[in-house]
Parts: C-alpha cells; sequence; structure tokens
C-alpha cells in the first residue's frame, strides 16, 4: 500500500513509520511526507531518509486551499492511505469525507478519554494509574473515529506532563507501525 504521512513538526512517529516500513515483509511504503508548515524538523529527517516531501505555509491560507495543495502533492504520489502524526490542523470534512476510512491517525492517550489537546497534564490532574496512546480512522469528529489499537504505560507517582509524554511516546513509536501494518493488511 502507498501511504502519505502528514506532519507540521518533529516527526517521530512518521520516522518510525518510515523505518517499519524498511522491513522486506511491510504491508505499506511512505512515498510521500507532507506538512501544513515548511518548518517542520521532521521533513529534513524524510529527506535525508530519500522520502519525497511537500510543504505549504498553511498560517493565514484559508484551508480549502492548502488543503487542495496538500492533496494533489498526495494524488500525485498515487497515495492510497494517509497517515496522520502529529499533524496538528484539522482536516476539513470534505477532505476527510473523500478519503473516508482511509485516513489513520495517533492520538496520545487512551481513547475515547482526552480528546484534544494537554492529554498528558489532564491523565495527571484527574489522578489516573494508567495514561496511553491510540491510533484510530478519523472522521470529522476529532479524535473520534474507531480506535485500530491502543498502549498503556504506567503513570508514575512523579510524572510530569513531560515526563510521562516521553514514556507514552516511546510507546506510541511501537503501536503505531504495528497498527498501520495490521490495518494495511486487511
Ligand atoms: C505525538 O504525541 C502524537 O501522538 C500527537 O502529536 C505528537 C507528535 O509527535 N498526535 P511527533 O511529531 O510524531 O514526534
Amino acid at each position: 500500500r502507498r501511504v502519505g504521512i502528514l506532519i507540521s513538526g518533529r516527526g517521530s512517529n512518521m520516522a518510525a513509520l518510515v523505518e517499519a516500513s524498511r522491513a522486506s515483509d511491510s504491508p505499506y511504503e511512505v512515498v510521500i511526507v507532507a506538512s501544513d508548515n515548511p518548518d517542520a524538523p521532521g521533513l529534513r529527517w524524510a529527506q535525508e531518509a530519500g522520502i519525497m516531501t511537500f510543504a505549504i505555509a498553511a498560517k493565514g491560507m484559508p484551508k480549502q486551499q492548502y488543503e487542495a495543495a496538500i492533496e494533489t502533492a498526495l494524488l500525485g504520489r498515487e497515495v492510497e492511505a494517509i497517515a496522520l502524526a502529529g499533524y496538528m490542523r484539522l482536516l476539513s470534512d470534505d477532505f476527510v469525507a473523500r478519503w473516508r476510512g482511509r485516513i489513520v491517525n495517533i492520538h496520545p492517550s487512551l481513547l475515547p478519554n482526552y480528546k484534544g489537546l494537554d492529554t498528558h497534564a489532564r491523565a495527571i490532574a484527574a489522578g489516573d494509574a494508567i495514561a496511553g496512546a491510540s491510533v484510530h480512522l478519523v472522521t470529522e469528529e476529532l479524535d473520534g473515529g474507531s480506535v485500530l489499537g491502543r498502549a498503556e504505560v504506567a503513570i508514575e507517582p512523579d510524572d510530569t506532563p513531560d515526563t510521562l509524554a516521553a514514556r507514552v511516546l516511546a510507546a506510541e513509536h511501537e503501536l503505531y507501525p504495528l497498527v498501520l501494518a495490521q490495518w494495511l493488511s486487511h
């Protein structure tokens, strides 16, 4: 399967997906990494890994316009499925409808808990013992589509949002490639 990855920043999940895709039995290949932010550090990593990249400075631009540019880039690479990896903008309903059932995202909480931002601070404030990450299908509802896989990590008594985020991120890097591969083999 030909996968396009959308990022806005660091791109560590994107890198984990690319690295896993290089296994001989991987059911997917990453054919493009696209970003709404030309300064996303992950773009450089992708270029150095030999992957085609596309970036548009979406800030201040109408959603329709930058999304159309990103979509054109994806279609130009004959992308069949889209993996969001730290893509920090909501996709429009029209975009989601055109790609229905073909977009996945990773979210740093055990969905359906803590949709949206600041998941780790909210889990700590709630006194939760367990945090984690979820890979889910993307629908019009923020972080709302069916969950395809989850990974749990313990919350330690002295955790800050940053220390917890680091532990969850390591779990994300294991979870996302596994779930994407499983999903795309069906
Ligand atoms: C991850 O925590 C992911 O779950 C969330 O945004 C973060 C992206 O990190 N959606 P990275 O850009 O993949 O390093």
